[in-house]
């Protein structure tokens, strides 16, 4: 192999694990990490970047992916999530059961691992369903799942009605040393509903899924992990009650952890008047003192992890009805510019929050290494220019657009991304194929 060196020159330097938070040139010899130090000495076989005024960050990982395959090729593939992940800033994602077939065999689990490891581009890790075809009636094979590369169970996009079958589940992943992320919606209170119950429900005419369809079914899984001591992991909390649930069951010492996704705490259900299907998702877009507790749940620590939930859907499917429209809203390549325009430009969240919450804790919550940005190290990092830029169709790598960002001015350009020692994204360019 080639000898490689890459200096990368002036950027400021952001680490959680090794506390960098400085000015520094990165050398990268053969994809690992030999320096980092200030001014170093340019030689004669290093290619400089010169990443003055960028931010040198870890690599992301989104733990909540919907990459549509198999079933659903045209909305998205593994290529395309995999090109939409890197240029996010992700080198690491996890995928959902819910495709068609939906993953719930260990055949299905080492298909996405063969078949996306041929792509190469980032790593796509598998989460299977809890239950057989996703029916919340018999459990699948979570063992085997586990053996051929599962990180986690979940049924998302439905929830585990039966709490006797989530009893088991709990009971079965924490053997397993497995997550269970559940999909919160107690669907008595929720079906019919396709946005959230309240005032612009009310005006628009559209019925609602009140908060409490996913307080109660949080506080009903806090409860059988408590009994179990099964590792609970809530996705998408969307709502004040939720996060006040967490909480407590925190302090309590409850084996739970949970995500938010960058739309519930960027925007509220007014972004839904109009019958903007592109703003219709589930846990449904809520009111502005839940945005608030999200954020403080973000700072307070309550919340773990900032995930996607990338949901790519076809425009003929969302320009319906708003009430025959599919749930759902794309954000691999949103995600980490709304958390900078919305959370950390304004000085709410540091560069190190961030970092926490979306690559070390999503880590963390799949038992997977955390990646850091120090000597010795494979570079696995990401370098994020905070200028302004504006989404629109033609942006994304994503073969969907279903977004209420698009033509939206947001700020963070990823520009360069170093995945296991190898730079794929060079100068906003992807170089792997
Ligand atoms: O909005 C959503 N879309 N929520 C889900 O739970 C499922 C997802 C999808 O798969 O489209
Ligand atoms: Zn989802």
């Amino acid at each position: 192999m080639k000898d490689r060196k890459i200096l990368l020159k002036k950027g400021h330097v952001v680490s959680f694990l090794s506390k960098i938070d400085k000015k520094r040139d990165i050398l990268i010899s053969n994809g690992e990490i030999t320096d980092i130090s200030e001014n170093m000495k340019i030689k004669e076989d290093y290619e400089v970047i010169d990443v003055s005024g960028k931010f040198v960050i870890p690599a992301l990982f989104d733990i909540h992916t919907h990459l549509r395959t198999p079933g659903r090729e045209d909305k998205e593939t593994f290529l395309s999530g995999a090109k939409a992940a890197l240029k996010g800033g992700f080198t690491r994602i996890c995928c959902m059961p819910n495709t068609d077939p939906p993953i719930d065999n260990a055949g299905l689990i080492r298909f996405i691992i063969e078949q996306s490891k041929k792509d190469d581009i980032v790593d796509i890790l598998p989460i299977g369903a809890i239950t057989k075809k996703r029916e919340g009636k018999e459990l699948a094979e979570m063992y085997d799942m586990k053996l051929s590369g599962a990180v986690g169970f979940s049924d998302d996009g439905f929830p585990v009605m039966n709490s006797g079958v989530m009893r088991r589940a709990l009971e079965y992943a924490g053997m397993l040393g497995l997550p269970i992320i559940t999909h919160s919606e107690d669907m008595g209170l929720s079906k019919g509903g396709h946005m959230n119950e309240g005032y612009i429900s009310t005006i628009l005419g559209i019925k609602g899924i009140p908060k409490e369809a996913e307080a109660s079914m949080i506080s009903r899984d806090i409860e059988l992990s408590k009994m179990t001591g099964g590792h609970l992991h809530i996705a998408h909390v969307s709502c004040k009650e939720s996060v006040d649930l967490v909480r407590e069951a925190k302090k309590e010492g409850v084996n739970v952890t949970c995500e938010t996704c960058p739309h519930y705490f960027s925007l509220t259900d007014e972004a839904v008047l109009g019958f903007n299907t592109n703003a219709k998702v589930n846990p449904p877009l809520r009111n502005k003192e839940d945005v608030e507790a999200i954020i403080e749940g973000l700072c307070d620590g309550t919340i773990d992890v900032i995930a996607s939930d990338h949901a790519p859907h076809a425009i003929q499917e969302k320009e319906m009805e708003f009430d025959k429209a599919p749930f759902g809203m794309i954000g691999l390549e949103l995600s980490l510019s709304l958390t900078i325009t919305k959370l950390v430009k304004p000085g709410i969240l540091n560069w190190g929050k961030l970092i926490q919450l979306m690559s070390v804790n999503p880590a963390k919550v799949v038992n997977q290494p955390v990646y850091d940005i120090s000597k010795g190290s494979q570079a696995n990092l990401v370098v994020v220019d905070i200028k302004e830029w504006i989404s629109n169709k033609e942006s994304f790598y994503s073969l969907s657009y279903n977004t209420p960002f698009l033509n939206k001015s947001l700020l963070g350009v990823v520009d360069y991304v170093f995945s296991k020692g190898r730079l794929l994204l060079n100068n906003g360019e992807i170089t792997a194929e």
